[in-house]
């Protein structure tokens, strides 16, 4: 009998197809969240889990389930209590490296722009508003030869600063250890998060989330930053407290956001700060390239068949 895999939304078959052959592959037919009593229903019969950040697992899947191995779609993890999983024995994997160069792609597109205010002339032209050229049409911020803060210098925050050197930025960073790899190559320089907040043109969240990470950019933080500074997050939205954020942009104490992550997901449309002109939003698609969503996936289908044959995964986290 192959080993049972439950994964909780439809992936392309061209993808799952491979591994038909060693796995028993089933999965939820629709492209939304599964209701938690389905997801409950499945959670004794199956030998492996392939969850979305949107399924939120706690003791109470970890204790009843009889998943060997859940390989979340995802390099974050947070939807994840990984003590409850490393309590009962289960394996939990993410996805890092194949979204590295992707995620950061779209952070500096963020960057970009917000700065350079693409979406507000996208939508001046689309409505017909280009009428003549004039001298301050649209006029932004420049990026090149700015001063860009990363905050978490893991592998997408490198990344990031990789893009940031092409564009002749000064590179800061703050982490919890220094990184002198990045700063041999970036010439980044390490230093306090307040000086980070004061000394940065944009302001660039890549932390992951964890309860010492919980609403660091708060009213004290958007206050440090300058009436200059973008802020940008393509890292989880509860990092952010979004009614400080709101205020922060309301009152002019920073010129703009890019967020493509919220502390609720999804946002509906009255969300408060999407009626701010100095917001860029995008609907959480920081690794949503159709090469890098495939790479997850079969990593993650990877990560699977190797635990359930008695192989180390490829991309551990428990
Ligand atoms: C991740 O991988 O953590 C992303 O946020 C999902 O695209």
């Amino acid at each position: 009998m192959k080993p049972k895999v439950f994964i909780t939304r439809p992936l392309p078959e061209e993808v799952v197809e491979p591994y038909r052959g060693r796995l028993d592959i089933e999965m939820y037919p629709e492209d939304r969240p599964i209701p938690e009593a389905e997801l409950a229903s499945k959670q004794g019969e199956i030998d492996a889990l392939i969850p979305m950040l949107s399924e939120k697992l706690g003791e109470e899947f970890f204790s009843n389930t009889s998943a060997k191995v859940v390989a979340n779609l995802a390099v974050g993890y947070d939807n994840i209590d990984v003590t409850a999983a490393k309590k009962h024995g289960v394996t939990v994997t993410n996805t890092p490296d194949v979204l590295t160069e992707t995620t950061a792609d779209l952070t500096f597109a963020l960057m970009l722009t917000t700065a350079r205010r693409i979406s507000e002339a996208e939508d001046y032209i689309k409505n017909d508003q280009w009428k003549q050229w004039s001298p301050l049409q649209l006029a932004g911020t420049d990026v090149h030869h700015k001063t860009i803060g990363i905050v978490g210098m893991g592998r997408i925050g490198e990344a990031v600063a990789r893009r940031a050197k092409g564009f002749s930025m000064n590179v800061l960073y703050h982490n919890r250890s220094r990184k002198e790899a990045a700063e041999k190559e970036f010439g980044a320089t390490y230093v306090s998060f307040d000086e980070l907040l004061k000394q940065s043109d944009f302001v660039v969240c890549m932390t992951p989330y964890t309860k010492e990470t919980h609403h660091l950019f708060n009213e004290e933080a958007f206050r440090k930053m300058g009436e200059h500074a973008f802020f940008i997050n393509t890292s989880r939205g509860k990092t952010v407290d979004e009614q400080a954020l709101q205020k922060a942009l309301e009152e002019k104490e920073i010129k703009g956001c890019g967020l493509d992550v919220f502390e609720n997901e999804p946002i509906s449309a009255d969300h408060p700060l999407l009626k701010l002109e100095n917001v860029t939003a995008t609907p959480h698609i920081g690794s949503s390239s159709m090469e890098t969503r495939y790479r997850m996936m079969q990593l993650c289908l990877d990560n699977v068949s190797r635990v359930l044959t008695g192989e180390n995964p490829i991309t551990p986290v428990t």
